[in-house]
């Protein structure tokens, strides 16, 4: 039977030794729980659900049915590396979805962040659940519940919805493989399955993703200047040796525009701003100093290479005042 409680006296898994045991267990246990039937994950890509396909995956291999619905909202490359990963180089059973014109459609003339975050998760819904109706035979859906969501849960911070939301004709029975992890033991657990690692050790990602730093009604052309800045502030971090130093980087294109001059003649574009910060649990953070080249840099190649911005600021606020995204 799955442990549904982490043990007091649970080792910290922080060795290739201690995650290849987790593994082991894990792997045992879910074939003895799930038997000859089906299972079914959303797989976004963050790592939780990737670390949950990757074992069930070798636990059950095409068992598995992974559902990854691409909201539009995505960073760049991604799908693409959950399609490469998993179907590809794991041969798993992988739905992609592209519901990118239906949540943008949805999405459009709609500025309040509130209703936007509802929205993309009510869509979210809708687009997995259609997708399991599709499906015969399924018996379990597996989630990438974490330890610190049921201790949120329990302590009343967070509402712990991996299970919500599911219309009750698709109330399978759980999966939850990685539910007594903490999340750097999630990350080690990961790189032990082979999980390249873009995908064990990347920055958290909220689930209305880029919709979010898109400030304002989300429209195409400024959700992609959104998507290709965020792309070239990731690059330039990595180059520079930031990457996984500076917990959490990003970039916001808000919905208003302001006057620029490129070769000689004046625009009128939108300002894209930065966003890098230091924190332990994102309750508080601090500003990341970033060195004064590296930001020239990032700044010639975004006013250069981005469609419709020509102005970069950055932000230098801590939260407090300023939380981490801007919506
Ligand atoms: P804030 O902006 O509240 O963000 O300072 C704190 C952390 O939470 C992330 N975040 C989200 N994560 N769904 C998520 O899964 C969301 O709706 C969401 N909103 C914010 C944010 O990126 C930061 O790491």
């Amino acid at each position: 039977m799955p442990i549904l409680v982490r043990p007091e006296n649970m080792e910290r898994i922080t060795t290739p030794e201690l995650a290849r045991a987790f593994i082991e267990e894990q792997v045992a246990d879910i074939r003895e729980q799930v038997g000859e039937k089906k299972v079914l994950l959303a797989l976004s890509g963050g790592v939780d659900s990737s670390v949950v396909a990757a074992l069930l995956i070798r636990a059950i291999g095409r068992q598995l049915t992974c559902v990854h619905v691409n909201h539009g909202l995505l960073r760049k490359g991604e799908p693409e590396q959950v399609i490469r990963v998993f179907r590809d180089e794991m041969d798993a059973n992988l739905i992609y979805v592209d519901a990118v014109d239906r949540f943008l459609d949805k999405l459009a003339g709609v500025s309040d962040p509130e209703t936007k975050r509802h929205i993309i998760g009510k869509e979210f819904i809708e687009v997995f659940a259609e997708e399991a109706r599709k499906l015969d035979g399924i018996g379990f859906l597996a989630q990438g519940t974490i330890w610190p969501d049921i201790l949120e849960s329990e302590a009343g911070i967070k509402a712990h919805h991996n299970a919500g939301g599911l219309p009750d004709d698709l109330k399978f029975e759980l999966v939850e493989p990685v539910r007594i992890l903490f999340k750097d033991e999630v990350r080690c657990v990961g790189h032990e399955l082979g999980l390249p690692d873009g995908m064990v050790y990347r920055q958290p990602f909220p689930g209305p993703g880029l919709g979010v730093r898109c400030v304002g009604a989300i429209t195409r052309d400024r959700l992609e200047a959104v998507r290709e800045s965020d792309a070239i502030l990731r690059e330039e971090f990595a180059a520079a040796g930031l990457e996984g130093k500076v917990w959490q980087y990003f970039t916001i294109v808000p919905d208003f525009k302001t006057v620029g001059v490129k070769d000689g003649r004046r625009v009128d574009e939108w300002p894209c701003v930065i966003r890098a910060v230091n924190t332990r649990d994102a309750m508080t953070a601090t500003v990341e100093n970033i060195p004064f080249e590296l930001m020239s840099r990032i700044v010639d190649r975004i006013t250069h290479e981005v469609k419709g911005v020509d102005r970069v600021l950055y932000d230098f606020t801590p939260k407090p005042t300023g939380t981490i995204e801007w919506e």
